[in-house]
């Protein structure tokens, strides 16, 4: 059960943000008018959402899933892997002082985004990507040990987080796409397979009641109901094109 998420407003400069996707800018308004209505799921959902004002300085900010990880237990400060979103961490950290007594800290060399770590009750699964180093996944398992948590590193071959291709929705059931579908890591879940076509529905995130899913992949949606999950679409098209998904646009705790 989540009772809160963390949002944060998109900037302007949110249109000049990185990204390696080729579906256009971004039409700014429409992309506010999208976050405002992913913000309303969340409520949705039940949980109690902070948003933080937009950061013309961090294009990518809105994306603040990269800048923490959290548990029950603590919250664990990344390391963004991008040089230009590295700064977003210092206003997370004191965010989550509201929130959390214990934060844990990935340090240089270790990089780690928070898009590479996909919870699965008491396991983590951290993928190896351009943003995520060994050194940083190998500090987040160390962190996590601590706490009881265990932790399996996945090398991507082309997804570029982790949770771009794969999402858990609780009762052992994982939505897998591409490189996943066949992966030994994730021999031992039940698997709802997202076909190449409409893999960018495979960042979904479930939420309490709800599972949220991108707007417009009607076999996937089907896939999911089918196995028992009730769905909530939201129109995703401004966020897409800056590499963004629905999990990257909150921490949910
Ligand atoms: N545009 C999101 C990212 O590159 O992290």
């Amino acid at each position: 059960m989540f009772t809160r998420a963390i949002v944060k407003k998109i900037s302007k400069s949110y249109v000049d943000g990185l990204t390696t996707s080729n579906l256009g800018k971004p039409d700014f308004e429409k992309a506010q008018a999208q976050h405002a209505q992913y913000v309303a799921a969340l409520k949705q959902c039940g949980l109690e959402v902070t948003v933080l004002n937009a950061d013309e300085e961090y294009p990518d900010s809105t994306f603040v899933e990269d800048t923490a990880v959290l548990t029950n237990e603590c919250a664990v400060i990344t390391n963004p892997g991008a040089p230009s979103r590295n700064g977003e961490i210092i206003e997370m950290k004191e965010v989550l002082k509201q929130f959390y007594e214990k934060a844990e800290k990935i340090h240089a060399p270790g990089y780690l985004d928070g898009g590479d770590v996909l919870q699965v009750d008491k396991h983590f699964y951290v993928g190896l990507s351009t943003r995520t180093n060994r050194e940083g996944a190998e500090q987040f398992a160390a962190i996590q040990q601590k706490y009881g948590y265990e932790t399996t590193i996945v090398p991507l071959e082309k997804f570029f987080h982790l949770k771009t291709g794969i999402a858990y929705l609780g009762n052992n059931d994982l939505v897998v796409a591409g490189e996943f579908i066949d992966h030994p890591d994730f021999e031992e879940y039940n698997k709802i397979v997202i076909d190449e076509q409409e893999e960018y529905c495979a960042n979904c995130i479930r939420i309490n009641d709800y599972v949220i899913i991108p707007k417009g992949y009607e076999r996937s949606k089907k896939k999911i109901e089918d196995a028992g999950y009730k769905t909530i679409e939201l129109d995703m098209s401004e966020i897409q094109k800056q590499d963004g998904g629905l999990s990257c646009l909150s921490l949910r705790f």
